[in-house]
């Protein structure tokens, strides 16, 4: 009779049966007269052992560690002494009858049974199927799994709706730098790959969705550093008719239900969340994302803070490069600045005292969010293109889409991102968030498992009519 497979973690519930288990060789001691194996599977780890007279002793010779394995065995209680508590399957082991081996493994490039953080970086990531097989890489991705989970459930149940926005979108003159797509059929046109959804979103609140968010690819040609890479992830949210305390209420009340929930042995240092203004934090703190735990050595406590009233405007290091003005938006150019400083911004008087709406959401020293309360308006929108001294042609060609969208009823609206991997990053007390990218890139922006990026054949090139001038050597 076939018995079916049982998960590691559900073992305990079986003591004197016998079961069948599938998985990895996680240790394998040989002690003579007995082998003992401890398995691993996606559930969890169970120590097996291999007595004199079983029939399971030839290949338990011949085994390695990482093979993959089908044990049959049968699950006894360990004598008293031998109990370990505080640890999973400890009250238990299997006696393993018999072993099929599923899959042999070569001996692996580096051990995988304790934290892989003193291994080499990049062979970590070139064997990266290898290095999330260890426990803390499984906990930080099976964690950032059940967070998004609660979040979408979170926002589903207040209304909000999760919709996809195109990743094959437009290059654009503004913001740090895209990747770019060649197009094989209109040859030297490109796709840029978003670096966010902002003007998406927008779309979607004037197509009247009014709640909407997305766990959003973002994709910015960057150098990558600890809480920075090349392609990352957005909780991203926009909602319509809100001002920022609605936005920023929301916002403090999830964070704080996903910890309570997701964990508990979290501490939060303040509730409601501390507000500062970007001058008061400037001029306390030099920086505009303090770090205000009173406890820095206490792993488990979160400093979330507000930062608020940033300028809106900037000068740019360059003067009028590229046609442009000596002004550049602090944050986002389709931020709305705050009520008292609309007459200021629409006569474009005094525009380096002109300040946002735009919040940004510090947590431990790291900025993990940010967003703003939008101009709505055609006419308002225009005006921010004007300070930073763009001409009419260059306004209509860049931004008449979405000016001519506003113009058909667009109302009021804000929203805000979170950079998911550097939360999850804090949650899990890492210090880099490619400990919680499953895919990581390196720091110069190769996936050394795929070996991207890389070139393309003439074959390629010709048909997207793409000539590439200089090589990488
Ligand atoms: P912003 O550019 O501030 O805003 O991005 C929002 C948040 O995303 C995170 N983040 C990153 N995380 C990892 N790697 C990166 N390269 C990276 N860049 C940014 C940060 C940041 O706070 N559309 C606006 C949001 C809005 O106004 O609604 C935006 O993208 O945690």
């Amino acid at each position: 009779m076939k018995i079916n497979r049982i998960y590691i973690n559900k073992l305990s519930s079986k003591i004197g049966k016998q079961v069948v288990i599938k998985g990895w060789v996680k240790v394998r001691r040989d002690q003579g007269k007995m082998v003992f194996l401890d398995f691993r599977d996606t559930t969890g780890v169970v120590q097996g052992v291999i007595l004199p007279k079983s029939g399971a002793m030839d290949v338990g010779k011949n085994i390695r560690e990482e093979c993959v394995v089908e044990v049959t065995g049968k699950v006894n209680e360990r004598p008293e002494r031998n109990k370990k508590p505080n640890t999973q399957n400890g009250d238990i082991e299997l006696e393993i009858l018999k072993i099929i081996v599923l899959n042999f493994a070569e001996v692996l490039p580096f051990p995988i049974d304790g934290d892989t953080r003193e291994v080499n970086e990049s062979t970590r990531l070139k064997y990266r199927y290898l290095d999330l097989r260890t426990s803390r890489m499984q906990k930080n991705i099976k964690n950032r799994f059940k967070v998004q989970n609660f979040v979408r459930n979170y926002l589903s149940e207040q209304n909000f709706i999760e919709i996809e926005t195109p990743i094959l979108s437009v290059p654009t003159p503004e913001g740090s730098r895209s990747f770019i797509v060649p197009h094989r059929i209109w040859k030297g046109d490109f796709y840029a790959l978003p670096q966010s959804p902002q003007q998406y979103k927008q779309l979607l609140m004037t197509a009247g969705f009014e709640k909407y968010f997305q766990f959003a690819r973002c994709m910015r040609d960057e150098d990558a550093r600890g809480d920075r890479q090349a392609e990352f992830t957005q909780l991203d949210m926009e909602l319509a008719f809100v001002d920022e305390e609605d936005i920023m209420q929301i916002n403090e009340q999830l964070l704080i239900e996903l910890i309570k929930k997701q964990y508990p042995e979290k501490q939060i240092q303040q509730i409601p969340f501390p507000r500062i203004t970007y001058a008061g934090a400037m001029e306390k703190y030099g920086n505009d994302r303090p770090d205000i735990r009173e406890d820095k050595n206490n792993p488990n406590l979160l400093a979330f803070l507000w930062v608020v009233d940033f300028p809106m405007f900037e000068k740019t290091e360059d003067e009028n490069v590229d046609g442009t003005g000596e002004w550049t938006f602090t944050h986002n150019p389709f931020s709305k600045p705050k009520d008292e400083h609309l007459k200021m911004f629409m006569n474009k008087e005094n525009i380096g005292n002109i300040l946002t709406t735009q919040y940004d959401i510090i947590l431990n020293g790291f900025e993990i969010g940010g967003g703003s309360i939008r101009n709505h308006k055609s006419e308002a929108l225009k005006k921010t293109f004007e300070i930073m001294g763009y001409t009419d042609d260059k306004i209509e060609k860049n931004f008449g889409h979405i000016l001519e969208a506003f113009s058909y009823g667009a109302p009021p609206h804000g929203g805000i991102a979170w950079g998911f991997d550097r939360l999850i990053m804090i949650l899990e007390n890492e210090l880099s968030i490619r400990e919680v990218i499953p895919f990581a890139k390196t720091g110069d922006g190769k996936d050394l498992i795929l070996g991207a990026p890389a070139q393309i054949s003439d074959k390629q090139k010709k048909e997207l009519g793409v000539k590439i001038t200089k090589i990488n050597t």
